[in-house]
């Protein structure tokens, strides 16, 4: 069988593969420490659980409108009001299954064949793969790993071009936990708004935050005809099972989803829009005391990874994301990338961390601190002993 040029552009998601490694292991009855994996380690909350048990109960079962039942349409502006004093509409909202395919439907309907999307470097994985999916040039920018990877408006002022579609911005951001701050970030979309071009904002870490209040940058003066909102309820509610995203733009932007939607996915899964519903609609204390663990995992994984000798990690603002400088350990037992140094610290180890080539950087790796630090402690008490047998 012939197969199309399309899907030949893209590659399994290294993500996913390392979480399918480490799971293999584990399933082989070794005791593997899983950091790769960016995936909340706490169960959905409570009431939520219930709201999705009384869908059930209610025969809530069958198809709905492609874009969601209007009870979360409106649920979902209403709590991004709420949290960011934005001012969208249910027509200017559609949900999705998860935020993936949000971002890989919003990109088809605004990438086509040459056209350039700007990607900050260290980007999350999927965008590198769904952009030459439809045929765009991902254009990479770097940013400085001095400035702890943070994104700032001139280091994609350079890679602005005739051809530039849209520019992304993940913040916090996965891999680095890198956070952009909302100066910085109006000067971005000053510079996307005065070039006609889109700003795709990924706010799948939206609440968490560590050293500032969390924002949308679509609540800003003048953003929301340049600006797409990105968002999931996987990260912010513990729900990554459920598969519910959702997408905030222009009606007329929402409407081309919602006909690739119609003809793709159909609806979200009936009974998670009901769970979301109760998410967005209930308290948000669960959501703070998930950040609160992060916190006190993120102060004990940083310096514990900084005080390995030759490791460097920047300080993340937000998600829960460590992404250090691992390139000590080259030229030293047959390591000389970030993917030989997590290949080998899986198969010696068995510590799960994703090589930096997944983000676009060769020196680092990230380990994922959503963990118990039970798990925290044992994978880097692993990972100081495997850089010191390393000769
Ligand atoms: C930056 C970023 N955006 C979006 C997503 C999408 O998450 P989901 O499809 O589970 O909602 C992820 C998941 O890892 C992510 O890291």
């Amino acid at each position: 069988m012939e197969f199309s040029a399309r899907v030949g552009r893209i590659s399994e998601s290294t993500t996913m593969a390392v979480t399918a490694e480490a799971g293999r292991l584990k399933r082989a009855g070794v005791d593997v420490v899983a950091l790769g994996a960016g995936e909340p380690d706490f169960p959905t909350p409570e009431h939520i659980k219930q709201a999705a048990i009384r869908a059930i109960e209610a025969n809530f079962t069958r198809y709905t409108a492609a874009g969601g039942i209007p009870e979360l349409r409106e649920a979902i502006v209403a709590w991004h009001a709420r949290e960011f004093g934005t001012d969208y509409a249910p027509s200017e909202c559609i949900a999705t299954v998860g935020g993936k395919h949000a971002i890989f439907n919003c990109l088809a309907a605004l990438v086509g064949d040459g056209d350039e999307v700007i990607l900050p470097v260290p980007y999350w994985v999927t965008f590198f793969d769904v952009i030459n999916y439809y045929g765009g040039a991902p254009v990479r920018v770097a940013t400085s790993e001095s400035n702890s990877f943070a994104l700032t408006a001139s280091d994609i002022e350079g890679a602005l071009t005739d051809r530039t579609k849209v520019v992304v911005v993940n913040s916090p951001n996965n891999p680095s936990g890198a956070v952009v701050n909302r100066a910085e970030f109006e000067k971005i979309l000053a510079l996307t708004s005065s070039r006609g071009v889109t700003l795709l904002s990924d706010e799948c870490y939206s609440h968490f935050v560590y050293s500032a209040e969390p924002f949308s940058i679509a609540a800003s003066a003048g953003a929301k005809p340049a600006t797409v909102v990105t968002g999931s309820l996987s990260k912010t509610f513990a729900m990554t099972g459920w598969r519910l995203g959702y997408l905030l733009g222009s009606a007329e932007l929402i409407s081309n989803v919602n006909k690739l939607q119609s003809h793709a996915t159909s609806n979200p899964n009936s009974i998670a829009q009901k769970a979301a519903v109760e998410a967005l609609t209930g308290p948000m204390e669960p959501v703070y005391e998930m950040l609160e663990q992060y916190r006190a995992r993120r102060a004990y994984v940083v310096a514990a990874l900084n005080e390995i000798p030759g490791v460097s990690c920047p300080q993340p603002h937000g998600a829960f994301y460590a992404y250090p400088n691992i390139s000590c350990a080259f030229g030293k037992g047959g390591v000389n990338c970030a993917m030989d140094f997590a290949k080998k610290l899986l198969s010696d180890e068995h510590v799960a961390v994703v090589p930096g080539e997944a983000f676009g950087t060769s020196e680092q790796v990230r380990l994922s601190y959503a963990a118990s630090m039970q798990e925290l402690e044992e994978g880097i008490r692993r990972i100081r002993r495997f850089i010191a047998k390393l000769t």
